[in-house]
């Protein structure tokens, strides 16, 4: 089988690791890809956004599935240009995606379909937006409705942040058009975790749990960012409780939307709060989640290209896949000054050195220098992820990777893992 990835981050890495292991390829593209993902896969010089180039490269090299990692492919609707074209592409169609593309049509939806989330009121007049906060008991979370690259959340602690906050996405668009329409919801307390799961709009094969750490430094202090590191499992999340959370939030909303004609085909990702009320979605997504992937993908023993050939087939008869008794546990490198403006091209050091049998390196935003040396090309540098046979041991590999990696101004969180760690002792 020839298979195209699509996206260039730590999470298309992952993807095209774990499909270079499987038996059944033959040959793998990956558009645009990076010089890490050049190592597994032949790189594309076709950005992920060109969708219609995209189709053509598909079409000319007769490709059997092309697997979408971003975003925002799916909300232009590659997966319906392809399959227009007679392709076979993993993930949601267009209208589906929405559900990750607006954030009022996804608590529209959840509302419709009885899942429990936040209450809320959406806004398109700042005037009106500004009034009902006021009005509001604080703290209170104002969302972008748009695709904003995980950054569209502002939780507001008093009225005046909030309506900072709205003239900030409303009136100066820091966000873009993605903020001219704002969800203002009520602040959900709890545990957080992710849950993703594959599915053709009808069967449902949960992936393992996993948490991501979405705050730039230590405790969970610092603005917000893509995601510094994740683990899976998370032992927070009985074996029960899981259960529980795939027949409240992802069954409801697969079935949801079979029913409404908008069928959802890929992988359906849930942003959880568990709360003292019981588990509240705090967001969907489209695609898998980054860093999440980077833990989740090396603990699957099973091979992920008949499963994902099937969904991009809408019929997937495989109903459940093997896992590895292993806990992995990822610790992203990330370039000083991320998420706000950081420097590029800072040379990446023993990146050899750190590689073994227990980590595995993914690179979610490196590059190749002219004289063939590592350097840094984006904000999240790296996803260093360990394996071991408990979560601590993987701790353990993880940062022994990270330690010997060596890229000047770089930082990077030392207590992934740490409450889940708690939790076990
Ligand atoms: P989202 O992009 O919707 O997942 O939001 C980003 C982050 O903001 C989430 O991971 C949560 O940590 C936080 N967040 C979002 N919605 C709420 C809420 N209703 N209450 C508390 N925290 C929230
Ligand atoms: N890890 C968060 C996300 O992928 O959206």
């Amino acid at each position: 089988m020839k298979v195209l990835v699509i996206g260039s981050g730590g999470r298309e890495h992952a993807l095209v690791w774990k499909i270079a292991s499987s038996p059944l390829v033959t040959k793998l593209y990956c558009a645009p890809g990076s010089a890490g993902i050049a190592r597994s896969a032949e790189c594309v010089a076709i950005k992920a956004d060109a969708i219609q180039e995209l189709c053509d490269f598909a079409l000319k090299e007769a490709i059997d599935l092309t697997v979408v990692g971003p975003e925002s492919p799916l909300a232009l609707g590659i997966v319906d240009l392809f399959e227009n074209a007679g392709l076979k592409i993993f993930g949601p169609s267009k209208a589906a995606a929405q559900l990750e593309a607006s954030k009022a049509f996804s608590k529209n939806r959840m509302n419709q379909f009885g899942i429990p989330t936040a209450r809320y009121e959406v806004f398109s007049n700042v005037n009106e937006a500004k009034h009902y906060v006021i009005e509001s008991e604080m703290p209170i979370v104002i969302k972008a409705d748009g695709l904003a690259a995980g950054k569209g959340v502002i939780i507001c602690k008093t009225s005046q942040e909030a309506v900072t906050a709205l003239d900030r996405m409303m009136t100066q668009q820091d966000f873009g058009s993605a903020g001219s329409r704002v969800v203002i919801e009520e602040c959900l307390e709890g545990e957080e975790f992710s849950v993703l799961a594959l599915t053709d709009g009808e069967t449902i094969i949960p992936l393992a749990s996993a948490q991501d750490h979405k705050r730039a430094y230590d405790y969970d202090r610092g603005p917000n960012t893509g995601g510094m590191g994740a683990y899976s499992p998370c032992p927070q999340v009985s074996d029960e409780k899981f259960q529980e959370v795939i027949q409240q939030v992802i069954r409801p909303m697969v079935e949801g939307l079979a029913k409404s004609g908008t069928p959802y085909r890929g992988v359906l990702y849930a942003g959880v709060m568990l709360t003292r009320e019981g588990p509240f979605v705090l967001e969907y997504n489209a695609r898998f989640g980054d860093p999440e992937t980077e833990v989740i993908l090396p603990r699957l023993k099973s091979d992920l290209v008949p499963v994902m050939l099937q969904v991009a087939q809408h019929k997937l008869e495989i109903k459940t896949l093997e896992w590895h008794e292993k806990a992995c546990l990822t610790v992203v490198m990330a370039s000083g000054g991320y998420p706000g403006h950081y420097h590029k091209n800072i040379p990446i050091q023993g990146l050899d050195a750190a590689a073994s049998a227990q980590a595995v390196i993914f690179h979610a935003g490196s590059a190749k220098d002219a004289a063939g040396r590592w350097v840094t090309d984006g904000g999240r540098v790296l996803a260093v992820s360990g394996l071991g046979d408990n979560l601590k041991a993987a701790y353990d590999a993880a940062y022994q990777a990270v330690d010997k990696i060596k890229i000047e101004g770089a930082f990077f969180r030392r207590d992934i893992g740490k409450r889940a760690l708690e939790v076990l002792k």
